[in-house]
């Protein structure tokens, strides 16, 4: 959906409405609404919270609150490594180091031909196969910088 062409009051009425009936289901509003735009664009909060009742605040608070959620598009590939302690003492700070210097970004940023947007994560569950990433949603581990580069090269095709 190109983003000239979303009506975002008729977007966010819509998810509501699917999700009306539910207890508390904001999250998965603002979930969805993401998945349809491609990012939780900054001014959906206010269009949100008054489809919802909500304050602005109570809204903004969870949109920022979780990583999954992000304000800008990312790229083809989303790569997050995980940098929380038994990734970090299996290397992932040289991972990260060196997967940035490759693809010419920092963490939290997206290559300039938009292909990988390479971010962190503070530990998924995969610890005993460190240092670990997800990639496009799946799980990776035992990774090098080659290893991540060719996943995310891959996905982003
Ligand atoms: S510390 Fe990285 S997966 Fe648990």
């Amino acid at each position: 959906m190109s983003r000239a062409t979303v009506d975002l009051p008729d977007v966010v009425r819509s998810v509501v409405d699917a999700h009306r009936h539910e207890r508390g289901p904001l999250l998965v509003v603002l979930q969805e609404i993401q998945e349809r735009l491609g990012c939780l664009d900054p001014e959906v909060v206010p269009l949100v919270a008054a489809e919802m009742n909500l304050s602005r605040a109570d809204v903004h608070g969870v949109a920022t609150f979780y990583r999954d959620f992000h304000s800008e598009p990312h790229g083809r590939a989303l790569v997050r490594i995980c940098r929380s302690e038994a990734c970090k003492s299996m290397g992932a700070e040289d991972l990260v180091a060196q997967v940035e210097t490759a693809l010419a970004v920092k963490t939290g940023e997206t290559s300039p031909d938009g292909s990988v947007t390479l971010d962190q994560v503070f530990c998924l569950g995969n610890c005993a196969l460190s240092p670990a990433a997800q990639i496009n949603g799946r799980l990776h581990g035992r990774l090098t910088p080659d290893r991540v580069l060719a996943i995310a090269r891959r996905d982003a095709s």
